[in-house]
């Protein structure tokens, strides 16, 4: 499984990089105002950084504004996708985005079959957002458990893209069900390294191998 940074913070994207393991970004108008950049200049940074798919996300509610934006946005690099959100306007400019061989993301996917019209219209990734499920009092992880069933019963090739992470478990869990990505917020990514037993483990062996040098 891919693992993605959900970011728009330069800093925590080139720290997540070094590692060798942050395969792609995801950013959101949210995460652009957190930032405090501008969104472009942001982006073209963000691609020079990570060689692997940046999602950036339009802002218009119609299929043309869209397809304006994701021109736009498509040309900041090569590795860019362009987001748009699950509405029949969002259905509309991914057919037409896709048609002019730009990648979509289809984000904000909160069902099932928003994901089947998702992979109907070609999309290349989907973004279902399994934490905000969680907080209305559902079973976020339960949605990618069925798209996934759905688009391996069809060999959709649209990739299941887990959003609105929380914790590790829901890495732990999309990884399990066999999504194609999870993306995580920077302070989830670090926790994915760790582990008390490691400390604890490297901890002991440092005091022994202190005592074998005291000896000679
Ligand atoms: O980038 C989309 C998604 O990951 C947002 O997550 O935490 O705002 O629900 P969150």
């Amino acid at each position: 499984m891919q693992i993605f940074i959900d970011s728009a913070d330069v800093l925590e994207i080139r720290r997540a990089a070094e590692t060798g393991n942050c395969d792609g970004v995801t950013t959101n108008p949210s995460l652009i105002m957190k930032a405090g950049r501008d969104y472009n200049e942001t982006l073209k940074e963000i691609c020079s950084i990570v060689k692997g798919p940046v999602s950036a996300e339009t802002v218009s509610l119609d299929a043309d504004g869209m397809v304006k934006e994701g021109i736009t946005f498509s040309k900041i690099a090569k590795n860019i996708v362009v987001k748009v959100p699950m509405t029949v306007e969002g259905m509309k400019a991914c057919q037409m985005l896709t048609k002019k061989g730009i990648k979509v993301n289809v984000t904000l996917c909160f069902s099932a079959n928003q994901a089947l019209l998702t992979a109907k219209s070609g999309a290349f990734i989907v973004s279902p957002f399994v934490g905000r499920l969680d907080d209305a009092g559902e079973v976020g992880m339960d949605l990618i458990k069925d798209i996934k069933l759905i688009y391996d019963n069809y060999k959709f090739k649209t990739k299941i893209l887990v959003a609105s992470v929380r914790n590790t478990n829901h890495v732990l869990e999309a990884a399990k069900i066999g999504a194609d990505i999870a993306t995580v917020p920077y302070s989830v990514f670090e926790q994915l390294f760790k582990h008390s037993l490691t400390d604890v483990g490297i901890k002991k062996f440092l005091e022994d191998w202190e005592k074998v040098q005291k000896k000679k």
